[in-house]
């Protein structure tokens, strides 16, 4: 189906378009967690100097495995949901004993991780990696249900779920990383949640079915419960 279109289109546009981002300069494991985690509820450009001083102070999983829980709390104030940042030390303290400090390659083991789901466990893998593995989160749904003019309710879990399928089929295993930030980066500048999605920028428009349609605003489908 359109989704098969995908590849290589975004990951040509995805070479040229991409922004520089702190998190893209030196990708290991490390590096991709702490932005995404950072980034779920935080916007990017506020996300730049949390990402920063995090690092300085916590160049290594290790050194954040070890870290006084003030000392950790205190370098999140601002960024809210603190405990995303607790579950990051668990998980740091699991890599420590497991893995000797080092992330997994592997996705069912970072999948494992405490407060790493889907979503995380698939960027981390495909960008640090390149293991061919979706990264589906609420962005990637947008564009994906606009491709398809899909109206399910995205708020059911088995939309998910069934995205993160499709993916696995098309997910080229040589460019996963591109692939799936590709994804990202086309959700976070072209197919935007609303006002006006910028179509005419888009590597999908000659095969969207929401453009062709002239409905990319209807979707995705959220009922509230
Ligand atoms: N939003 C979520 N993950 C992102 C990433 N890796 N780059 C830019 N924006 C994002």
């Amino acid at each position: 189906e359109r989704v098969k279109c995908l590849p290589k289109p975004l990951i040509s546009w995805y070479r040229k378009e991409k922004r520089n981002l702190p998190w893209r300069k030196e990708a290991t494991a490390y590096h991709v967690w702490v932005s995404e985690i950072m980034l779920q509820q935080t916007r990017v450009e506020a996300v730049k100097p949390f990402y920063a001083r995090f690092l300085a102070a916590f160049p290594e999983i290790e050194d954040l495995a070890r870290a006084p829980e003030e000392k950790l709390l205190k370098l999140w104030e601002g960024l809210g949901y603190y405990n995303r940042v607790r579950n990051m030390q668990k998980a740091a303290r699991q890599i420590v004993e497991l893995y000797g400090g080092e992330m997994p390659a592997d996705y069912d083991k970072i999948l494992s991780l405490t407060g790493i789901g889907s979503y995380t466990a698939g960027a981390i893998s495909s960008i640090a990696f390149g293991i061919p593995k979706p990264a589906v989160d609420g962005n990637v749904l947008r564009v994906l249900t606009r491709i398809l003019a899909d109206g399910e309710d995205i708020l059911k879990a088995s939309v998910k779920k069934r995205m993160e399928e499709l993916l696995e089929t098309v997910i080229p295993a040589d460019a996963a990383s591109d692939f799936n930030q590709g994804l990202i980066e086309l959700g976070a500048i072209v197919c935007v949640p609303n006002g006006e999605p910028k179509c005419n920028k888009c590597p999908a428009k000659d095969f969207c079915l929401a453009h062709q349609q002239g409905t990319e605003t209807a979707f995705p489908v959220k009922k509230k419960a």
